[in-house]
Parts: C-alpha cells; structure tokens; sequence
C-alpha cells in the first residue's frame, strides 16, 4: 500500500465530509482537515462504518501536507470568500509547492476565481470545480464544473469523473443512487472541464440563476392551482407526482411533489401551509441577473425570480397591501380544464428561461474570450444537481444538432413545442392576470418568447424620443446600417446625416 494519499479534503462541513466518503468509497485514499474535532470524529466515525477502515484526519496544514502524494490535490470545501483567500494563505506558509494543485468547490464568485488565479500564479496551481447537488449530490454523486490549468484536469478528471452523478447512456437518464447499500452506478460522467478560471464558476453561477427560475415557475404554478383551482395541498402533489413521470420530469419536480406530501405532526395540516411564506438567497441568483444586466442579455424570468424571492421578504408590507390594494374576485375554475394546460405553461416557461441561462453564456463567450461547450454543460447538469431533468438531454441533443443556434428556443425540438403549447400557455397567463394571482417569472418569460417574435418591434420609439429630447441620432431602415441621422424635432429644420 502507498504510503502517501491521493487527495486531501479541506473543510468538513456538509458538502467536505461527504465529499470525503464518496472519494473513499470510489478507491482513492483521503486525508480530511478541519479545525473542528467533533466534526474530525464524525467523519471518522462514518468512515470506519462505509469502509471498515480509520481515516486520517488533521487539524495542522503542515501535517497535511506532508501526507500527499505529489503534486499535492488539495480540495477546498469551505464557504465562498474571504476564507478561501485565507486558507490559500495558510497552505502557502505551510509549504504548497508551485506544481501542488488546490481546487475550490465553493460557490465562489466567478470573477473572484479570475483573480486567484492570478493571484497565486507560480505559488500553486489554484483550480476550481463548481459543485452542485447539495448533500446527497455531494456523497453519491454531484454535478462537476471544472476550470483553470489544463494540466491539473488531465491529473483531476480520473477522480471527478469517478465521483460524479452517472446517466444511463441509453436513456440519457441519470443512474440514480441515495444509498449504500445501492451499486455504484457506471455510465456518462456528470464531470467535465468549462475552460480557464472564472468560466466554470460562471456556469455555475448561471446554473443557480436557472434553479431560482425553475422553482418560481413551480411555486407560481402550485399558486394557481391554490388559488384559482381550490386545489388542497394533497391534490397538486399528486399532480406533480404524476408530471414527473412526463416531460417536465426532473428534480424540482420531484422533490415538489414530495414536500406536498408531508404532513405537520403538530397541527396534521399539510407542513407546506406552516412554513413562513419568505424566500431567502445567498446571492448566486442576483449575480445572474447581475451579470445579465452587465452583458446585456434580456434574462428577465431569471432576474424576475430574484425579485420574487426580494418581495416575499416584505411580508409587513405584503399584509398592508392585503389589506390596501384592491384585485379582481376570484372565481374558483375547474381544475380538469387547467392542470394539462398548466403543464403545458410551465414548460413552455421553462424552455425560455434556459434559452436565457445559455444566452448569458453566449454573452459571456464574447465577453470573456471563453469557448464554452453547450452541449457538455446540458450533458453534466442532466444528473446529479439541482436542476437535473431529462428535458437537459433534449438541450444537449437540440445543441449537437444545429451548434450554431442563436437561441435555444430556436431550435426545431423547442419551437415546434412553443408552438402547439403557447395556446395553453397564454390562457394560464391570462387568467392569472383575471384572477389577480401574481406569476411574474412566468409572465417574463413569455414576454421573452414574444419579444424575440417581432421583426419589427416598439423600439423605433424608444430611438426617436432620445433623439428628440437629446439628440441621440437614429439609424433608418431605409439606409446604410452605419449611417446615423438626427431629426430637428424643435424647429423644423428637417432631417440631418450625422457624421461619426
Ligand atoms: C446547488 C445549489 C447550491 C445551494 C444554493 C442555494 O447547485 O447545489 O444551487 O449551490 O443550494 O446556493 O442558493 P440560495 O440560498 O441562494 O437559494
């Protein structure tokens, strides 16, 4: 047996621990760090029970160090921020080498990522890999988003690879596993490499702005059914069971369905009605939306669910708007009429939120100088993460058929579906605007669908007020594309060519 260990886990946490376990369990030998015992102990504890052998912890980097195979991989679990600059710091007075590689799993700024990079060039070799699945994800196999040196992937991707989510190459569904006692799946990795520092933590950024889209489209659609269908918590569970089993078969709505179900102990009301109706963020979704407004990329359904979750927050204010403003009557509709089209409106929703998430990536690409691969990034997020779905094969397919496509809505697959479910998708809408029930990411999204629609839109408008109130100049649709003309609106004085 080697005398020295393949990998080193930072941070034992949720995410680290189990991270840990599922290294171990895939053959590669561990040593974990944490300056917490207990959480030392625990580890130790679940260790010795998954594989009958002790695992080496530490609470000192020097002794980390010296039990690492060379180049040293290092794994950073710990929160995004100031910690990960500090224990980068740490490793580096306790004798990182420049070949020594430490990858961040954190949920971490991209740009910041960018930074370290260049921060730590010719110290050590700082990789990052954007992890998402949550616990589960992390012990049987998460989503993987590798970036930086190509070097540290060739010597990383054996591992990733190996503790990755699977997905059924017939299929193209994912291999699930949520407990030991289940074989190890084999099949498609849900780990591979974006492109240089920054530009996998932006995928994954733009991964958790496409979760905030998809679970306020659920929310939205679970609110209709409340409200306009006098549905009980019981009834739309076992609709969103029953769409799971269709083709918004995924994650989010799988686990919709679950929550559904479960009942108080305390009250026996359904637990969904007790929990405080107030969405929290850590801030993955405002830098999507962020970032879009930065890149100029229209992805409103994304940032429309940030400002959803901003909203809920403002419950004082909600109760005093209760009770202020006014909205229509409601009428109770029947529900056998609505749930097949309310299906049919979520997805049409959910193609446009996606065709935003790869725009800002098309965006970005400019931006950024990157060459991101889409037809990888929907093959790594079908398993594994938050917004795992089989519909991320149909992306992936849409993207290997037609890779120039400017917009994912464009795409024979999505504009045919458009097409045949817009009918549906526009009475929901309208009767949520009737009935007064909010659903602003699905309403954004459909205004998305219709902007990119028109040949001809509002904007010529747009263009001739700031001509006229500030001289802005126009183009006309009549003339050459780089010629510009200013119009005296004040006086009189007729059209002018405008010479840049
Ligand atoms: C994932 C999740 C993960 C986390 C979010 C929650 O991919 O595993 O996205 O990253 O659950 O950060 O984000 P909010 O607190 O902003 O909802």
């Amino acid at each position: 047996m080697k005398d020295k260990f393949d990998i080193a886990v930072i941070g034992l946490g949720v995410m680290g621990a189990n991270m840990t376990l599922n290294l171990a369990e895939r053959g590669f030998s561990v040593v974990a760090f944490d300056i917490n015992i207990e959480r030392c102990d625990d580890l130790v504890n679940r260790h010795k029970s998954l594989t009958g052998k002790e695992i080496v912890t530490v609470t000192d980097l020097s002794e980390l160090l010296l039990q690492l195979d060379s180049p040293r991989r290092i794994i950073l679990s710990v929160p995004a921020g100031v910690i990960v600059d500090s224990i980068c710091q740490d490793l580096l007075s306790a004798g990182l080498l420049e070949d020594d590689i430490v990858v961040d799993t954190g949920n971490s700024q991209w740009r910041d990522s960018i930074k370290r990079g260049e921060q730590y060039t010719g110290k050590f070799n700082f990789f990052t890999c954007a992890i998402s699945g949550g616990e589960v994800g992390a012990r049987f196999g998460p989503s993987l988003m590798a970036s930086g040196d190509k070097i540290a992937w060739d010597i990383l991707k054996p591992m990733w690879q190996a503790i990755s989510a699977k997905i059924d190459p017939v299929t193209g569904v994912e291999i699930a596993r949520t407990q030991v006692n289940q074989p190890l799946p084999e099949g498609e990795p849900c780990a591979d490499y974006i492109g240089p520092l920054g530009a996998g933590h932006f995928v994954k950024m733009v991964h958790n702005g496409i979760e905030y889209a998809d679970m306020q489209m659920i929310a939205e659609t679970v609110h209709f059914m409340r409200k306009i269908l006098n549905m009980s918590v019981a009834e739309v569970g076992a609709v969103f069971d029953q769409w799971n089993k269709g083709k918004l078969q995924s994650y989010l709505i799988e686990i919709t369905g679950n929550i559904l179900k479960v009942v108080d102990p305390r009250t026996k009301q359904p637990l969904l009605d007790l929990i405080m109706d107030q969405a929290s963020q850590k801030g993955t979704g405002n830098w999507t939306a962020r970032e879009a407004l930065e890149l100029g990329v229209p992805a409103n359904a994304i940032a429309e669910s940030v400002f959803a979750r901003c909203l809920s927050t403002q419950k004082a204010v909600r109760l005093v708007g209760a009770e202020l403003l006014s909205g229509p009557k409601l009428n109770k509709e029947d529900k056998k009429y609505w749930i097949d089209k309310l299906e049919d409106a979520l997805y049409c929703s959910k193609i446009c939120s996606y065709a935003q998430g790869f725009e800002l990536f098309s965006a970005a690409e400019k931006e950024h100088n990157w060459t991101l691969d889409y037809v990888a990034i929907a093959n790594i997020w079908r398993g594994g993460c938050v917004i795992r779905a089989y519909f991320l094969d149909d992306i992936a397919k849409a993207y290997q058929a037609e890779p120039q496509l400017a917009n994912l809505m464009f795409a024979q697959r999505f504009n045919q579906t458009l097409a045949s479910n817009q009918l549906a998708w526009r009475e929901v809408l309208a009767k949520a605007i009737m009935q007064g029930i909010p659903m602003p990411a699905s309403s954004a999204a459909m205004s998305y669908y219709d902007s990119y629609r028109e040949a001809d839109s509002s904007a010529n408008l747009i263009q001739a007020m700031r001509d006229y109130f500030g001289g802005h100049t126009y183009r006309r649709k009549d003339c050459d594309a780089n010629q510009s003309f200013h119009y005296d609106w004040h006086f009189g004085g007729g059209e002018q060519a405008v010479k840049h």
